[in-house]
């Protein structure tokens, strides 16, 4: 890359970077929709303008910004989310939109822009921490949600999706599938930090990905009786808080029987008081695997264990499905145009969800590139691409770019 190049990256970062930063944990909080989120759309629109792009707003609040929109043929989108996870990373998503603004910058500088219509989009909500729903723009576009399975959503505070996306500009009536918008892009490539260590010991900077492992989101209920602490013997009480505990242990031990991750990151108790018995308690459950049906025998053995413990509680349990992302192979020669763009660097399978996922299961040519990530770590402050990695994964995806787009 040129000196040009790294100030291009250098100055779209810095201007990003202290958007929704905790100064105490170094985190990032870029909900959804939420203020730091709106202000990173800004900065979109802002590094739209400056670079004359024509930008827009889809019906599902995806940002767009256009570089010869009005040509013929096929559209090459890259680009990735904005938001992030409670004290998530700065590279996750964000990584992704900058080198797609400086990538295309690079191919501008030797001219080298492709002659058909070229955008970066910035899909919303993909984390799905804010409504429990990830991928959710992208999962709107394409059909995969319905539109009213959106509108009755509401986040952790109770705000409705409609209210948070009228606050986003964003018409929940307006929402649904554009067949058009999908079917108008010939390739999509997604640049994302590493969120693993399949590149540290490997030599290289970037990574090809392969497909990401078929996971799901699911709420564990477990409703009770609220009594009194002191007063209520333990053999008349109706605990949830029992079975959820025995059931966070059932999860851990199912999955490592399975070969899966699984994990209760979130946990709802009500009314959430030291000297009340707790009246319901609800556990937020993602489990991952290389096979879905053996996502699914965890999940079998999961509420079964916890139906038995709740009949012994007086407790009633429920699995309720919040979302399924079934697994996803990146087409063969997506991965192969980028090999023989990139050269010999690794192929790697993927434990995390991304748009390009939603995408390639409605059938869009569909591709990754990973950057180095020296600890590996991700959805927390320690996230990290090294500056000449970042560098290296803007080089990259320019290539994939011109070559996608030749
Ligand atoms: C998104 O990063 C996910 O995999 O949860
Ligand atoms: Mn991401
Ligand atoms: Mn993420």
């Amino acid at each position: 890359m040129s000196s040009a190049d790294a100030a291009g990256f250098d100055d779209l970062w810095d201007a990003l970077l202290p958007i929704g930063r905790d100064p105490a944990s170094g985190g990032y909080h870029r909900l959804g929709w939420q203020s730091a989120d709106l202000t990173c759309r800004e900065w979109f629109t802002e590094q739209a303008g400056r670079r004359g792009m024509d930008l827009e707003c889809d019906r599902n609040g995806n940002l767009w910004a256009w570089r010869n929109p009005a040509a013929a043929g096929g559209a090459v989108v890259t680009g990735s989310h904005l938001d992030s996870v409670p004290d998530g990373g700065a590279y996750d998503g964000a990584l992704g939109v900058v080198s797609a603004f400086a990538a295309l910058d690079a191919l501008a500088e030797r001219g080298a822009t492709p002659e058909c219509p070229v955008a970066v989009v910035a899909f919303a909500e993909e984390e799905g921490a804010r409504f429990g729903v990830p991928c959710l723009g992208s999962r709107l576009l394409t059909g995969a949600l319905r539109p009213a399975a959106a509108r009755a959503l509401r986040d952790a505070e109770g705000v409705s999706f409609d209210e948070a996306a009228r606050g986003a500009g964003v018409d929940p009536h307006a929402l649904g599938a554009e067949p058009d918008r999908v079917a108008r892009i010939r390739a999509f490539v997604e640049l994302h930090v590493e969120q693993g260590r399949g590149l540290v010991h490997t030599g290289h900077a970037v990574g090809i990905g392969r497909g990401i492992r078929p996971h799901g989101r699911w709420r564990l209920e477990f409703r009770g009786a609220a009594d009194h602490a002191g007063t209520t013997a333990l053999a008349d009480r109706h605990d949830p808080m029992l079975g959820f505990a025995q059931a966070v242990l059932d999860v851990r031990h199912a999955a490592a029987r399975h070969g899966v991750v699984a994990t209760i990151g979130r946990v709802n108790v009500r009314p959430n008081a030291t000297n009340v018995i707790p009246a319901a308690v609800t556990a937020f459950l993602d489990v991952r695997g290389g096979e879905e049906e053996v996502v699914r025998s965890v999940l079998a053995e999961v509420i079964g264990r916890a139906e038995r413990h709740g009949a012994r509680d007086h407790v009633q349990v429920e699995l309720v499905e919040e979302s399924w992302s079934p697994a996803v192979s990146f087409p063969a020669d997506a991965v192969a145009r980028l090999q023989v763009a990139l050269g010999p660097v690794p192929v790697l399978a993927c434990g995390a969800g991304h748009d390009a996922g939603a995408l390639a299961a409605a059938g869009v040519s569909s591709a990754m590139l990973f950057v180095r990530n020296p600890s590996g770590v991700s959805h927390a402050p320690g996230e990290h691409a090294d500056h000449a990695d970042c560098l290296a994964g803007v080089a990259a995806l320019a290539d994939a770019i011109a070559a996608l787009g030749a």
